[in-house]
């Protein structure tokens, strides 16, 4: 295995797009971002040096990190922010993972501007189980905000109302031809006739599902969140916030120019932006251009079933190279009720000003984000940082998919973690509800990837539901969609020691609150146990 070095500046830069120009937090002036790039089992340091003016984190999502929570990055989870004018280097040590990966700032809103690829390829000497790609091509897919994020986010925490939403999205930083002042500088993607091209896609956007196709050409999916699944053909996918996928396509289509688009699946009464970014796949050599190139039909913004007939197609690769282990004897029961609720503030005591604002909970608790990180808090035994007492369980009797406008049970907040112990067989069900309102959620766990063995619409029924799980080829995922109203169902062993964020990857809802912490104890020997604290941490406040 090899080592790899990268520096990463943190600095504003001036973009233009739709018509407007601001200044952004970016990555060495990128956006988005570097890729990086390694092969399984390597490690990584990168440097990130914070030329901003505020205090950021770096994430590496999807990489497990194992017993190395240090490195993981949520701001003041696993450690304090990278302060302005200082830096840190993160050593990010890759084990399973082999595919598309991504690492986006974690710190409030950041994200939307500080995100690029993590592409990792299979060991020397080892090769895809499909045959090689003439090329590849990292396909960032993103959320475009004409204002400053941080200052959105700010007065959307300080007013209690809804965050403002996307002026629009983007393919690899390009918005594309449907928007205003953009068309010059779609993003352009050329292919030569006949060969076949792997696309890295990556939804890097910050709070909307999103459909994705490329006009006339159907797409083959082999992996997804850095593990190969059994390869699906489709005119078109679902992917949300946290996902990626590995995607194949021919160009064996007339020479031509085709549209790559992209545009929301959004089954929430939340306004959201409603438009499409699109790139072109432009074959090379001499044929005659269209006027305008042939679009993608995708599903409308609406169409649940589209997202759910993709979504379920999704079944790990399971053969003997790349074998699955369902854990089948579970020792830990976790049951999850997600929800869009309000928060009560009787007095001064909550992040607004006066009155009930909207809020996100887990289980009820509303995720109350601590100023020391919990990591330093929990390895120094420090007390009065967080409680150890998430529920295994709501709180109250709900019938989760009822009709809940007159909603009595507000939520609380309060900065709950879950205990589990060394190498627990964990399940985990998730249970959408409508208190509030519903909408589906983008779940992600950090330090692991976990089976998805049952998905379905309503209540969850402990006695017919489990039958319907898949331990034989469920897929392998860091971030699953929590379907509207709907449960999920996902199974991992506790053997990776540490403080793990889990939450929600709309951002919207992350804010809110619906988010919580697994800690991990360690085990009996030094090899299940937490890698020892690096003597250099950013220090809180
Ligand atoms: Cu993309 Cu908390 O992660
Ligand atoms: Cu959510």
């Amino acid at each position: 295995t090899e080592v790899h070095y990268y520096d990463f500046v943190l600095k504003d830069a001036n973009f233009t797009k739709m018509c407007s120009t601001k200044s952004m937090l970016t990555v060495n002036g990128s956006f988005p971002g570097p890729t990086i790039q390694a092969r399984k089992g390597d490690t990584m340091f990168v440097n990130v040096i914070n030329q901003g003016t505020y205090g950021v984190t770096i994430h590496w999502h999807g990489v497990k990190q194992p017993r190395n929570p240090w490195y993981d990055g949520p701001e003041n989870i696993t450690q304090c922010p990278i302060a302005a004018g200082s830096n840190f280097t993160y050593k990010v040590i890759l084990s399973t993972e082999e595919g598309t990966l991504w690492w986006h700032a974690h710190s409030d809103w950041t994200r939307a501007t500080v995100h690029g690829a993590i592409v990792i390829l299979p060991a020397r000497g080892k090769y895809y189980p499909f045959p090689k790609p003439y090329k590849e091509q990292t396909i960032i897919l993103a959320s475009w905000f004409k204002g400053d994020v941080m200052a959105i986010i700010s007065n959307s925490i300080a007013s209690g109302a809804n965050p403002s939403i996307e002026d629009g999205y983007t393919i690899n930083g390009e918005p594309g031809d449907f928007y205003g002042c953009s068309n010059e500088t779609t993003y352009r993607l050329s292919v030569e006739y006949d060969k076949t091209y792997l696309l890295r896609i990556v939804n890097a956007g910050m709070n909307e599902d999103q459909f994705f196709g490329i006009a006339n050409h159907s797409l083959t999916v082999v992996a997804q969140d850095a593990a190969y699944i059994k390869p699906i053909n489709t005119s078109y996918i679902m992917i949300t916030p946290g996902q990626t996928m590995d995607v194949l396509f021919t160009a064996n289509q007339n020479p031509s120019n085709y549209y790559m688009a992209f545009s929301p699946f959004h089954d929430s009464v939340v306004t959201f932006a409603n438009s499409t970014a699109t790139a072109i796949v432009q074959y090379e050599g001499n044929y005659s251009i269209p006027s305008s190139p042939f679009f993608p039909p995708l599903p409308a913004y609406n169409d649940m079933d589209a997202a759910q007939n993709f979504t379920k197609r999704i079944k790990s690769l399971a053969n003997k190279k790349y074998p699955v282990n369902v854990p089948k004897n579970i020792t830990t029961r976790i049951f999850i009720a997600v929800s869009l609720n309000s928060l009560l503030c009787p007095n001064s005591s909550c992040d607004t000003e006066s009155g009930d604002r909207t809020a996100a909970s887990l289980n009820n608790v509303s995720f109350d984000t601590p100023q020391i990180d919990i990591l330093e808090a929990y390895y120094g035994s420090l007390n009065n940082v967080f409680d150890r007492d998430f529920p295994s369980q709501p709180p109250f009797f709900f019938n989760f998919t009822g009709n809940v406008s007159n909603v009595s049970e507000y939520t609380a907040q309060g900065t709950k973690t879950r205990m589990i112990k060394y190498g627990e067989a964990v399940e985990i069900v998730y249970q959408g509800t409508n208190l509030g309102s519903a909408s589906s959620h983008p779940m992600h766990i950090h330090g692991f990837s976990f089976y998805l063995v049952g998905t379905g619409t309503g209540n969850f029924d402990n006695v017919t539901h489990p039958l319907t799980y898949n331990l034989v080829d469920p897929p392998k995922v860091n971030t699953f969609n929590l379907i509207k109203n709907g449960w999920a169902t996902i199974r991992f062993v506790a053997n990776n020691p540490g403080v793990w964020f889990m939450h929600c990857h709309f951002d919207r809802h992350a804010t809110w609150g619906m988010d919580t912490v697994l800690i991990v104890k360690n085990g009996s020997t030094a090899k299940t146990s937490m890698l020892p604290r690096p003597v250099y941490m950013p220090p809180c406040s």
